[in-house]
């Protein structure tokens, strides 16, 4: 379209009166030459964690928009960041974890044996389902939680950030398998679990309460059993799902572990209170501990083998019991919490005392 006479000459005005551009921005290169340069595995996080540009001290209050390292400016707006200090939401492990958890997501469509289901007895396939609706139910909890505190965590903790992003994922995908498990042999989902022990964790008030909850105590619990897949499973498809969950789950307990040793170590005088958390979620559930019934029973019959051999079935559980309790007091001594084992809940203790 021709520009007409009219038109042109009232952009040759606009343009003359222009403001000066300001090209002050062009001068503030305060890193400027400095290169990051990658490692044995790439371009990672922690080498780009130099200069400005790396973790900040204890007492940052960055509570602005500003990425980590950026120069700083008048006017930038906060959007609700509370927690910026770095003993609130820490853990020295989050760069290698985030790294690890992209490069190693796998496809619940694709990476799952689907073809070695086979038909299984009807109080088996019926035990399964049953056990594939409480983890999904497990695992909905798993990514909505920390989902809630993304938001609240200041830039200058983005490790931390990046970390929870790529547990929300890991989780979405777990929710996913155990969902696709329940429909692909003619079971299904069966009934929700009444117990409120995972309103506990999305209930918690403070980031340190609920990591010690959910990533070192119930992922924990989860991680243990995921961990005697082996015994549950009864094909290669169950057999691999429990392993590629449980490789997802070890980095969230990591994460878990270190942040509460970062705190303890960086607030000693959280002590109290984290144990005070821990009384708490150990006693939410004191009829079956981390299960309701429906689940208890349903590994019962998985671990034995069927409703005749249900003393078998039994005895593993109280194994698996057993054993998520000693992983969990383990956990807590490389935390530095090791004086859990003295005021651990009473059903919990029982636990340790099966032969
Ligand atoms: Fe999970
Ligand atoms: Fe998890």
């Amino acid at each position: 379209m021709a520009v007409d006479q009219d038109t042109m000459n009232m952009l040759k005005t606009e343009s003359a009166g222009a403001p000066a551009v300001d090209l002050s921005w062009l001068d503030l290169g305060q890193t400027w030459g400095m290169q990051a340069k990658p490692g044995k595995r790439g371009l990672t996080l922690d080498e780009v964690n130099i200069g400005p540009y790396g973790p900040p001290g204890d007492e940052s209050k960055e509570m602005t928009y500003r990425a980590r390292g950026a120069v700083p400016r008048e006017g930038v707006p906060r959007i609700g960041y509370y927690l910026d200090k770095k003993a609130d939401v820490w853990s020295d492990n989050a760069t290698l974890l985030y790294e690890e958890a992209v490069q190693r997501q796998w496809s619940s469509a694709t990476d799952i044996p689907w073809e070695t289901l086979e038909p299984l007895p009807d109080e088996i396939e019926r035990a399964f389902c049953q056990l594939c609706t409480f983890l999904t139910e497990v695992e909905f909890i798993a990514g909505d939680t920390p989902g809630q505190w993304v938001p609240r965590i200041s830039n200058e903790h983005f490790e931390t950030k990046l970390f929870l992003c790529s547990q929300i994922m890991d989780e979405g995908r777990h929710l996913d398998v155990f969902r696709k498990r329940a429909l692909a042999n003619g079971g299904g989902l069966l009934q929700a679990s009444p117990t409120s022990s995972l309103r506990t964790i999305i209930n918690a008030r403070d980031f340190t309460e609920m990591s010690a909850i959910m990533h070192v105590q119930a992922e924990g619990f989860v991680q243990s059993m995921f961990r005697m897949g082996e015994l549950i499973a009864k094909n290669e498809a169950e057999k691999r799902m429990f392993r590629l969950c449980a490789q997802d789950e070890s980095r969230h307990l990591g994460f878990g572990v270190m942040h509460l040793k970062y705190t303890l170590e960086h607030e000693p005088e959280r002590r109290e209170e984290i144990h005070a958390y821990l009384d708490e979620s150990e006693n939410a559930d004191p009829e079956t501990g981390t299960f309701g019934i429906n689940v208890a029973e349903s590994l019962i019959l998985l671990l034995g083998g069927g409703k005749d051999n249900v003393d078998e079935g039994f005895n593993k559980f109280m194994a698996l019991r057993k054993r998520q309790v000693l992983e969990y007091i383990h956990r807590l001594n490389v935390a530095g919490l090791d004086d859990r084992a003295d005021r651990m809940d009473p059903v919990m203790r029982m636990m340790l005392e099966t032969p």
